[in-house]
């Protein structure tokens, strides 16, 4: 393989960069052409592209955000979207593609592969939501903004002995919910894949108040049917039978926008340079992810079909330590 291309695509992620970086550099070394891909799959269907040498990656590994723009494109959903796209790669020679993004990039991904072209997937998200990696490339990071914002209104709400909600990003899934539960030390944690009563919730802040507790914190992802939108009306309209308030905070997109964490540029580096050598070696039909500490290869049929388990000890374990 002499010419290949790389994109990023869906929500940016901390981390990106250092993988397109690693990208380029790993293919140059070997020989190779290394096209960049404007805006995802948006990008692929209107063929613009950038040629990337090594100097064009420079100073990047430090920044957030994606500097090949990032897009949803849902024109690429559709077969025809992805036959254009495959016929703007074949018009400009590239001999394969690299997808840096989350699940719905490397669904897309998958049916790019199916179709006959070589494509390699590289597993980056904040959601951590994606089959085939234990840890995607942005979520350590995110997950540093979201404790940091916990960290500081524990701080306003033991002053105050009030109870706080912090929504964190993840639509469909609570993986960073989970993990900033933990971390965060929360009283509890709202997420999609277990239903939530709130006038449990409430009980249990109530109780651990009762405890003692100066404050209480409730991590809620974005995704959970009571997220913090719903739960703070839900508290405001019954304040008076509960006997008190839960204040919210949606972190939003502040959680994507940071630049990456030591752990992240790790990450992103080992997959970039990881995918690039497998591609050039002639294989593909893959998302290059991390398990049990290692680098490994999904097909991404497997990827594309599979959910991701959420481990649900965690949720248990954070209600323990809450104590
Ligand atoms: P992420 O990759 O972060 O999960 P999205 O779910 O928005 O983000 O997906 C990014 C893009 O991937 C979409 O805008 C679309 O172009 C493409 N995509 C998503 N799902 C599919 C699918 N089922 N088939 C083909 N392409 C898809
Ligand atoms: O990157 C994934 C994600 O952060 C989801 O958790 C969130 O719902 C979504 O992106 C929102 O992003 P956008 O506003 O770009 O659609």
């Amino acid at each position: 393989m002499k010419r290949f291309a790389v994109l990023t695509s869906g929500g940016d992620a901390p981390g990106m960069n250092a993988a397109i970086r690693a990208i380029v550099r790993t293919g140059i070394g070997k020989g190779c052409e290394v096209i960049g891909i404007r805006n995802g799959y948006s990008g692929l269907i209107a063929g613009n592209s950038v040629s990337l040498g090594a100097r064009d990656v420079s100073g990047i590994i430090q920044r957030g955000g994606t500097i090949l723009g990032s897009a949803r494109c849902p024109e690429f959903k559709a077969e025809e979207g992805r036959r254009k796209a495959l016929r703007m790669l074949r018009e400009d020679n590239i001999e394969g593609l690299i997808v840096i993004g989350g699940n719905g990039s490397q669904a897309g991904a998958s049916h790019l592969s199916g179709m006959g072209f070589p494509v390699m997937g590289i597993a980056s998200t904040i959601d951590n939501d994606l089959y085939g990696s234990d840890i995607t490339i942005g979520a350590y990071t995110a997950l540093s903004i979201a404790l940091e914002a916990i960290d500081r209104l524990k701080t306003t709400a033991s002053s105050h002995q009030r109870a706080f909600c912090v929504e964190v990003m993840g639509r469909h899934h609570g993986f960073l919910a989970l993990m900033a539960g933990v971390a965060g030390g929360a009283e509890a944690t709202v997420i999609p894949e277990v239903e939530t009563d709130p006038e449990i919730l409430a009980a249990e802040l109530h109780a651990a108040y009762e405890r003692g507790k100066p404050h209480a914190i409730v991590v809620v992802a974005e995704g959970a049917r009571y997220n913090g939108e719903a739960l703070a009306r839900y508290f405001r309209e019954n304040r008076e039978r509960l006997g008190f308030e839960v204040r919210v905070t949606i972190l939003g997109h502040v959680q994507r926008g940071a630049d990456p964490g030591a752990f992240d540029r790790i990450l992103a580096t080992l997959l970039g340079a990881a995918a690039t050598d497998l591609l050039v070696s002639g294989k593909h039909g893959v998302l290059v992810g991390f398990i049990k500490g290692e680098i490994a290869a999904t097909p991404l049929a497997e990827v594309a079909a599979k959910k991701k388990g959420l481990d649900l000890n965690l949720l248990e374990l954070a209600k323990v330590l809450a104590k």
